[in-house]
């Protein structure tokens, strides 16, 4: 059976659209068939980081323009299908997300996928989170920061009241810093399990820059590792840590310095 995860913070920025295709890609490695919809129909941000720049038909067309929604899935990678929501403002103004189907739309999709990853907006404002149907299943991102886990803890209370079942939350962009809240704090501010730290680490905006996965830049960093850790508990998969090749390095260094024969 299908499964379907919403990617939601209250605050933007916290790094959701990171975070959905980096589990994307992730879940694709263990074999899963992926697809990820851009659910941020005002603010959307797939398509850029997916590399799927100006698709001929998107979500606002098959919400405002009756286009049927098998027109808008594109396959970026065998096992990756992206669902990117477009930019027209023109396009927009005929949406009104509250009438949205969204039962409907994930019944014709199912067939594209084992996961059906959602990248929500930020905020409760555009009443998305209302549509939602009941299989679908929430993680909200949140950063430590107090602003952060105040909004998130306005998510988890919306997704309270409609009955939307969270998974737990991720804390995304984590240093080490007195001054930040740390994850005991944030867990009984928002009472659901934390399900993953992923550190703050510029080998996101690397990998991003790439059009990759960290986990494809970089498999053995603990950023890769932590993604990875992350979708393996999603999928209900074992995942083992990949370990930094020191010996290789080390080796290579000492064959380089005469130390050792080619
Ligand atoms: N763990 C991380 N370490 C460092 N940078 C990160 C990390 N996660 C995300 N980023 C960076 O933070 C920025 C915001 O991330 P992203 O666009 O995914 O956030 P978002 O929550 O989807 O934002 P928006 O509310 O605008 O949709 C991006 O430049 C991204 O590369
Ligand atoms: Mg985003």
């Amino acid at each position: 059976m299908s499964k379907f995860i919403a990617i939601a913070s209250g605050k933007g920025g916290v790094g959701r659209t990171t975070l959905t295709y980096n589990l994307g890609v992730g879940m694709s490695l263990f074999g899963r068939n992926v697809v990820m919809l851009d659910l941020d129909l005002v603010m959307a941000n797939l398509d850029v980081i997916t590399g799927l720049l100006n698709p001929d038909v998107t979500l606002h067309d098959v919400l405002a323009k009756n286009r049927s929604i098998d027109e808008c899935v594109y396959e970026i990678e065998q096992g990756i299908r992206v669902i990117p929501t477009g930019i027209h403002f023109e396009t927009l103004r005929h949406i009104n997300p509250k009438y949205i189907s969204w039962n409907k739309i994930l019944e014709e999709i199912a067939d594209y996928g084992d996961i059906f990853l959602m990248d929500m907006p930020a905020g409760i404002n555009s009443n998305i989170f209302e549509g939602l149907p009941e299989n679908v299943e929430m993680i909200i991102v949140t950063n430590s920061t107090m602003t952060s886990v105040a909004d998130a803890l306005k998510i988890r209370i919306l997704s309270n009241e409609l009955n939307i079942q969270i998974i737990g939350f991720v804390l995304n962009m984590w240093y080490d810093d007195g001054f930040l809240l740390s994850v005991n704090e944030i867990e009984s501010i928002l009472e659901v399990p934390m399900i993953g730290i992923i550190p703050y680490d510029r080998e996101v905006e690397r990998s991003m820059a790439l059009g990759k996965s960290v986990a494809e830049i970089n498999p053995s960093s603990p950023t890769s590792n932590a993604l990875m850790q992350l979708t393996a508990h999603l999928l209900g998969e074992e995942y083992k840590p990949i370990e930094p090749d020191k010996e290789g390095i080390l080796n290579r260094l000492k064959k380089f310095i005469g130390m050792l024969p080619d």
